[in-house]
């Protein structure tokens, strides 16, 4: 098989390393890719998407596999599919589950899928009206696409209403606050989870907790993510059950009957308060760096799961996971996630080893050397027959990487190990 990858991030990289232990798998190539991903296969430089779907009919690629939300928001899938060009990602009306959180609040509401009490509206008196029905802290959120920086856990009614009023004013996030989700807070532990969907059928993957916060304790300020490991043991039967039952049917149903039949990834954000799943919001994406823990995991082929899912074909595929767990550590540059830092070259002593690896993010190739430049720069990952197995693994290798300003979390997975 050929195989196109759009994205750049740690998470496409994690998902051609699962590609690439498949024997099917010949070709790769990524758009645009990383400084890591040309090891791997070849870069493509070309964004307009009418342009990549040409390049894909002229190469013969037999799936494309989508990463990131924008390009999904912006209708990718759409287009690949009018080229008759096998994709796995969302359409452009399914992926308005990110795009747009009113769009998601009132899906939940009108499908009865658990979620915390809210109203979305573009009124400044509404949405204090509704603070006012509320005890703090209060969850205000901009509607559209934000970078993750769109959501404010206001400790007072005072507050919440002035962060309300900056988004809808346009002056904190722009047009992607001109509308406002406001909603109770949700008081209990987080859970990602997600169904790898073809529109009718689904599977759900071992349950991942990701790390929002920058620095140890879950202290600083929110990131895309700085670690995450998987599977859980905090989920448990009766959390999957309730999962399969009152939320991913439900939705594959409601999208399918709204016209916006769901094949991709359903990420699930889920909030479990007194063993009760909540959806705090979806994704119609892989999470970063969840997927880096996931794939590892995989024993199923992976081009098998995407290519089934793709061409509606996932009730004939039996999923298989190791028996074994993952512990992934981001290492991020000095700056992050205030400002961009200055590019930095990479020493690392990464000899292969079977139970971890490097999954490559935010990095460039200048002159043959590694650099780099971005937020999140890479993920040590970690395998083993146990949580603390798996994040000894992770941290070991952490000590063989090298650059100026290089941090990262000493206390990824601490939920499972406390
Ligand atoms: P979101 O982008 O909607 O997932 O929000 C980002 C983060 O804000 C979530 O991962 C939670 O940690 C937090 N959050 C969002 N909504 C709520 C809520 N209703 N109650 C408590 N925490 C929330
Ligand atoms: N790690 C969370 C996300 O990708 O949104």
């Amino acid at each position: 098989m050929k195989i196109l990858i759009v994205g750049s991030g740690g998470r496409e990289y994690a998902i051609a390393l699962a590609l690439k232990r498949d024997e099917n798998v010949k070709n790769l190539y990524f758009a645009p890719g990383n400084g890591a991903t040309d090891e791997l296969g070849v870069n493509i430089d070309i964004k307009d998407f009418e342009k990549l779907a040409e390049f894909a009919k002229k190469e013969s690629i037999d799936l494309t596999i989508v990463g990131p939300e924008t390009p999904l928001v912006e209708g990718i899938a759409d287009v690949f599919k009018k080229h008759n060009l096998t994709i796995f990602g969302v359409s452009k009306d399914a992926a308005k589950l990110e795009g747009s959180k009113a769009f998601m609040k009132d899906f939940l509401f009108r499908h009865n899928i658990p979620t915390a009490k809210y109203i979305q509206t573009s009124s400044v008196k509404k949405a204090n009206d509704f603070i006012d029905t509320l005890i703090a802290p209060i969850v205000v959120k901009a509607d559209g696409l934000c970078a993750g920086k769109g959501v404010i856990i206001a400790k007072s009614k005072d507050e919440a209403k002035d962060a309300a009023k900056s988004m809808l004013n346009g002056e904190s996030f722009g047009n992607a606050g001109k509308n406002v989700v406001i909603e109770e807070f949700l008081d209990g532990f987080e859970l990602s989870i997600f169904a790898i969907c073809d529109g009718e059928n689904y599977k759900i993957l071992p349950a991942a907790q990701d790390h929002k916060r920058l620095l140890d304790n879950d202290e600083g300020p929110n990131t895309g993510g700085m670690g995450a490991y998987a599977p859980t043991p905090l989920a448990n039967d009766d959390i999957y059950t309730q999962v399969e039952e009152f939320v991913v049917k439900p939705t594959l149903k409601g999208m399918k009957e709204e016209g916006a039949s769901y094949t991709g990834v359903l990420f699930i954000g889920a909030m479990i308060v007194d063993k009760k799943v909540y959806v705090l919001e979806y994704n119609v994406r892989f999470g970063d760096p969840e997927c880096e823990v996931l794939m590892p995991l995989l024993k199923t082929s992976a081009s098998e799961l995407f290519y089934k899912a793709a061409t509606g074909r996932l009730n004939e595929l039996d999923l298989k996971f190791k028996d074994e767990f993952a512990v992934g550590v981001v290492v991020a540059s000095k700056d992050y996630p205030y400002k961009n830092s200055e590019p930095k070259i990479i020493d690392i002593d990464d000899k292969k080893s079977e139970c971890s690896h490097v999954a490559y993010a935010g990095v460039c190739k200048k002159e043959g050397s590694m650099y780099a430049n971005g937020g999140r720069v890479l993920v040590c990952v970690g395998t083993g027959k146990s949580i603390k197995a798996a994040r000894d693994n992770a941290y070991d290798l952490t000590k063989k990487i090298f650059f100026e300003g290089a941090k990262f979390r000493n206390d990824i997975a601490y939920q499972a190990l406390k």
